[in-house]
């Protein structure tokens, strides 16, 4: 029985896994950022202050377990915001010391992608090995090799922006809240993603970037009207995100043909968005490669990843970490 607790950026989430099985996954989203236009590091370390006993609470109440239950207790390590990893990873820790746990500390990239390996019931089936996962979410865009659960190795990243990041500042300048990724999908569904060319990013080494595109909107907006913006605002957000998803795929074509991968995965927060969803469903179609696109509860920051993590280490005995402390750039 696996106690989990994530607290990497704005969303404090404990969960509780038997196993491969998730019982419990809670998350409480703040607020509070939304009137900043993005996430206020130290706002979002004293909301997990207020809220990550509740949470963690309620997770054990509604897995109809208690303390006692509980083998182990896994927490995310990094990396995020050194503010909100702290209060994650000392509640873990002084619960595990008071409780005499066995402590489990989690990288939460790997954790987005290792969310592919939660049994989550009837329909799922464990993707087969190796295959390909992009990982995209407000702090990292990644290509990552999964040749099994403990052996994740990193193809390629962003050299500026995450998609996530590209999403959300566009937004921004579309005059849309935080975060804004969730509602330009929204519009987008109405919109015409030919309507507008951004430039596209296509680099080599399967790298990413996104500050090219983010000032090509910016410019072209620039010049537009308020009115003008608000009248063509589906077919901005269509176009923000068909560049998006483009300069995604591209680099996941690539790598997918090169290393001759069977199945292709994407994780992370950006894979709840329904243009890359359904790209990505077309595109393993075309190509017959098996496709794996996470249950949305397992696409944004939640503690049943973590979890997930967690149990995989302790399969494989992985319990002496060299650190326990909360690592900002925690290395991959
Ligand atoms: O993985 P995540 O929850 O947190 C980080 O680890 O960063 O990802 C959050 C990011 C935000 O940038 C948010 O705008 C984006 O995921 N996101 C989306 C959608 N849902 C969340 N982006 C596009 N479309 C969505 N539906
Ligand atoms: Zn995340």
């Amino acid at each position: 029985m696996i106690l989990a607790i994530e607290s990497s950026c704005d969303d404090t989430s404990a969960a509780v896994l038997s196993g491969r099985k998730v019982l419990s996954n809670l998350v409480s989203n703040q607020e509070i950022h939304k009137q900043f236009g993005g996430v206020m590091p130290e706002m979002a370390s004293r909301a997990h202050l207020e809220k990550i006993s509740i949470v963690v609470n309620a997770a054990l109440e509604y897995a109809n377990c208690s303390i006692s239950n509980i083998d182990y207790i896994a927490y995310t390590q990094g990396p995020g915001l050194i503010g909100s990893l702290l209060v994650g990873s000392n509640f873990a820790r002084a619960l595990a010391y008071a409780q005499e746990k066995e402590l489990v500390p989690v990288h939460h990239m790997q954790a987005h992608v290792l969310a592919h390996f939660i049994n989550s019931g009837a329909n799922y089936h464990e993707p087969e090995l190796p295959f390909l996962c992009l990982t995209v979410s407000g702090g990292h865009t990644q290509l990552v090799a999964v040749n099994n659960p403990l052996e994740l190795t990193v193809l390629g990243s962003t050299i500026d922006d995450a998609a996530g990041e590209a999403f959300d500042k566009c937004a921004k300048m579309l005059g849309l809240d935080y975060p804004g990724g969730p509602l330009i999908d929204q519009f987008a569904k109405k919109g015409n993603p030919k309507a507008f060319q951004f430039s596209c990013s296509k680099l080599d080494e399967y790298r990413f970037s996104f500050s090219g595109f983010k000032t090509s909107v910016l410019y072209f907006l620039q010049k537009q009207s308020k009115e003008f913006i608000e009248e063509n605002k589906a077919d901005l957000c269509a176009s923000i995100q068909a560049h998006i998803i483009e300069s995604l795929l591209f680099q996941v074509k690539k790598a997918m043909k090169e290393y001759r991968f069977k199945g292709l995965a994407i994780a992370g927060g950006v894979s709840a968005n329904s243009g890359l969803r359904n790209a990505v469903q077309e595109l393993c179609k075309q190509n017959n490669w098996n496709c794996y696109i996470p249950k949305f509860e397992y696409c944004t920051d939640n503690a049943a990843m973590v979890g997930i993590s967690a149990y995989y280490k302790i399969q494989n005995q992985q319990l002496k970490p060299e650190s326990y402390q909360a690592n900002p750039r925690l290395p991959f």
